[in-house]
Parts: C-alpha cells; sequence; structure tokens
C-alpha cells in the first residue's frame, strides 16, 4: 500500500503543478468571469481549464478512482478505493481580481479516510504536501505548527462565503476574534489559510459552510504538521466541509470557547 500511495501522492504533486502552471499563465491576463449562485459567486475560464486537465489526466492514469471536483466534472466510480477530491482554483475571487493569493487543491480519500493532501500555490511556487502518518512537507522540507501559546499573540485567519449578503453569521465571531487575538485575516482561499496554520504562519483558522473540496488537502497538512483540525463542536465533520477550525493544537480549545462565546451572543 506504501508504494501505491507513493504514486498517488508523485501524479498528485505533477497534476497540481500542471494546473498551477496553467494560472500563473493566465494569471492578470483577459479571461471570462461567469457567476454562479451569486453575484459574488464568481467562476473563471481558468477554473473550467484546470478542471478540464486535472480530471482528463485522472480519467487515463486512475480510470478506477472516483472523482470529486468543484466545477462538477467528476466521476462516480462504484467501489473505488481512491477518491480524489479536487479544488482546481481554489480563491477564484482573488484569481479575478488579480489579487496575489489563490491554489490547487487535491486531497486523495483511500477507503473513505484522508491519505494525500497536495495544495500548491504557483506565484510563490510553494508546494505543501502530506501523506497520513508521514507528516506534512512544504518544497520537500518538513513544516510544523507555530508553538504559540497564547491568544493574544495569535494570528488567525477566517473567511465568509457566498451568502455573505443574506446572512451575516461569523460577523459577531469576526468581531470577537479582532477583539481578543494578535491580529486577524480575511485572505480569500482556504487551501492556503489551512496551509499556514500547518506551516506556522497562522496560529489558527476558521471558515463555515466550506465544500469538502476546500478542506480535503489542507485538513491532512495541518493534522500531519503537529495542528488539530475540528468543526465547531470540537468533532470530526469538519471533512464534509461544514465548518471547520484548524489550530497549531495549543490554542485550539481557546478558539472554539470565543467561537462559541460569540456565536451565544
Ligand atoms: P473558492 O475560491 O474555490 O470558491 C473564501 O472564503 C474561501 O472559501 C475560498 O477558499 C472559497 O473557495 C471558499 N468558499 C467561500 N464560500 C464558499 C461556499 N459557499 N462554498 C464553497 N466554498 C466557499
Ligand atoms: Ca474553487
Amino acid at each position: 500500500m506504501a508504494r501505491e500511495i507513493d504514486d498517488v501522492l508523485a501524479l498528485a504533486r505533477r497534476l497540481a503543478r500542471e494546473a498551477g502552471a496553467i494560472q500563473k499563465g493566465r494569471y492578470e491576463t483577459g479571461f471570462r468571469i461567469d457567476t454562479k449562485s451569486r453575484p459574488v459567486d464568481l467562476v473563471t475560464e481558468v477554473d473550467h481549464a484546470c478542471e478540464a486537465h486535472l480530471v482528463a489526466a485522472l480519467l487515463r492514469e486512475r480510470p478506477r478512482d472516483a472523482v470529486l471536483a468543484e466545477e462538477g466534472r467528476g466521476t462516480d466510480t462504484p467501489g473505488a478505493t481512491y477518491r480524489w477530491v479536487i479544488d482546481p482554483l481554489d480563491g477564484t475571487t482573488n484569481f479575478a481580481h488579480g489579487y496575489p493569493r489563490f491554489a490547487v487543491s487535491i486531497g486523495v480519500e483511500r477507503e473513505g479516510e484522508p491519505a494525500v493532501g497536495v495544495v500548491y500555490d504557483p506565484l510563490l511556487d510553494e508546494c505543501y504536501h502530506a501523506t497520513t502518518g508521514r507528516g506534512a512537507f512544504r518544497n520537500g522540507q518538513p513544516i510544523r505548527v507555530s508553538r504559540e501559546t497564547a491568544f493574544d499573540r495569535a494570528l488567525l485567519a477566517t473567511g465568509f462565503a457566498y451568502d455573505k449578503r443574506e446572512n451575516d453569521d461569523n460577523l459577531a465571531e469576526f468581531r470577537a476574534v479582532l477583539k481578543t487575538a494578535r491580529e486577524l485575516r480575511r485572505d480569500g482561499s482556504a487551501s492556503l489559510d489551512l496551509c499556514y496554520v500547518a506551516c506556522g504562519r497562522l496560529e489558527g483558522y476558521w471558515e463555515h459552510k466550506l465544500k469538502p473540496w476546500d478542506v480535503a488537502a489542507g485538513g491532512l497538512i495541518v493534522r500531519e504538521a503537529g495542528g488539530r483540525v475540528t468543526d465547531r463542536d470540537g468533532g470530526p465533520a469538519w471533512r464534509s466541509g461544514g465548518e471547520i477550525v484548524a489550530t497549531n493544537g495549543t490554542l485550539h480549545d481557546a478558539l472554539l470557547r470565543v467561537l462559541s462565546d460569540a456565536q451565544r451572543g
């Protein structure tokens, strides 16, 4: 099995770099931008080009695997041992505006459990990866979460869902953390926020209403870097994407407490 995981990891890293090259090549060039569920929910032709490239390669090289991909090109292969969970371009609003914070995110599950995660930032040429039980890496070098133990010295990040105009969920939490942590960012790419927790640039990150492809790779990378990843109740439901809290571990309970106090008002 270890051999097959190595093959899957090598393929995921290669494909992430290929899709990243498509993104870098089209960054700040003219590309078509459409909307999906709402005027603020964007998709560009680059999202589609990246996903088409990734799914075509997987059909060719891993025809027995299942694929779940954000823009809908996935293949539901009954009985598949491996499932690839892909966000071809995470941080689409950033990409559309020329704001340099976006990535390719590729998670792979084996028998329904996270096995491999790869997140590639093509502008910084930073490739994060992890495999279950074998640690987390950036460009091949081991990474660890931050050692910070004080919430008031923590740098945190969050995000807001595309229904933010209709629902102001997360505003109370945003305010509570802003007032108690050292600083708070809203940077627009869930997979990179998770990788930044994994390598100690952030102490923690939380967000509501995500989807499996936003967290499949980054969640495993945080865990393998020594951090903790849960849902808002401290449980394992983060993988379905609904809500995720990821920290360096030492500050996890403190962040969960601030978030739940804020939610209760
Ligand atoms: P995207 O760029 O792939 O759409 C921004 O807060 C982050 O959360 C981005 O990673 C964005 O992914 C994701 N995101 C925001 N709202 C979302 C939603 N309703 N469903 C899925 N992902 C969402
Ligand atoms: Ca996306």
